[in-house]
């Protein structure tokens, strides 16, 4: 089946979603995105992705190109035509089309893309493996809370990973892991979470408010503060969160097994009570 992707106001067969050269996403990288998880056929933490996107379009002092509901509209209308029952919706703005300059344009028209990827993510066999991390140095710009599509350096870190045999990289800046190169970062030490508090440094993600509330909720404790790689190796359990891979446990940094060196228990219960939570709230 073809799928149907979202241009601008049309649904379209994917060999006719189209946009401009002259789109300044594709030029400059002037596009912020999110990607919202499916199960059941339902959207997981949509509100929290939607307002997210509206803080990240301020940020950059872009126009929205419409509503929150219609944004909602749109996402379920591209998920019933494409028929996904467990997936992801990816979801790109871009400050639109104009000659190429650096100064934003005064008033292009905002691009909005929209496409859905079916993917299993439940039963994804990494969540009960875990996954191995390597670290690298942040070279990110300094708004990393603003979830732009300039992503080349985490796709470069990724392909770091896998040339070392890992399977992602977690970053780190003046001696402390700021995050992953798509996820949040956490460990566990002596039954508490640790994960680096929000501030400009890291992604605001979605996942983390999600399983720090049901975190609180079941009555594990957290802090929120950065901690080091080496804290971290020594940690009895770590994983990551976002929104495709939920919680995941990661089992080895830098060739040094985490605790047990499989998903810790703290891990895979969080990971088991937030996806409970998530259905039951999905749209
Ligand atoms: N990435 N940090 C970074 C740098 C990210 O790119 C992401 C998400 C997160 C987690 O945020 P959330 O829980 O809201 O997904 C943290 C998405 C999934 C991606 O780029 O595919």
């Amino acid at each position: 089946m073809e799928r149907i992707v979202y241009v601008n106001g049309d649904y379209v067969p994917e060999v006719d979603a189209k946009v401009s050269v002259f789109d300044r996403g594709f030029l400059m990288a002037d596009g912020v995105y999110e990607v919202t998880s499916v199960l059941d056929g339902k959207l997981i933490d949509f509100d929290g992705h939607a307002k997210r996107l509206v803080r990240s379009l301020r940020e950059l002092e872009m126009k929205a190109p419409c509503s929150e509901a219609d944004l909602l509209k749109i996402h379920r209308e591209l998920v019933k035509r494409n028929a996904v029952t467990e997936g992801l919706v990816y979801l790109q703005v871009t400050r639109g089309v104009a000659d190429r300059d650096f100064a934003y344009p005064k008033d292009a028209r905002s691009t909005l893309v929209m496409f859905t990827q079916t993917k299993t993510l439940i039963d994804n066999p990494v969540a009960k493996t875990g996954i191995k991390v390597i670290s690298i140095d942040d070279i990110r710009w300094g708004r990393r809370d603003i979830k732009t599509v300039q992503l080349l350096y985490p796709s470069m870190g990724k392909m770091m990973a896998k040339a070392a045999g890992a399977d992602d990289a977690w970053m780190v800046e003046d001696g402390k892991v700021t995050e992953g190169t798509s996820n949040n970062a956490y460990i566990v030490k002596n039954g508490k979470i640790v994960t680096r508090h929000l501030s400009n440094e890291i992604l605001h993600g979605i996942t983390r408010a999600a399983v720090l509330r049901v975190a609180k909720e079941a009555g594990i404790a957290f802090e929120e503060r950065a901690f080091t790689i080496e804290e971290a190796k020594a940690a009895d359990e770590a994983f990551f969160t976002s929104a495709s891979a939920f919680v995941m446990p990661v089992v080895e940094i830098d060739k040094t097994p985490v605790g047990a060196g499989v998903p810790g228990p703290v891990t895979l219960r969080l990971r088991e009570v937030y996806l409970e939570e998530a259905r039951k709230a999905a749209v």
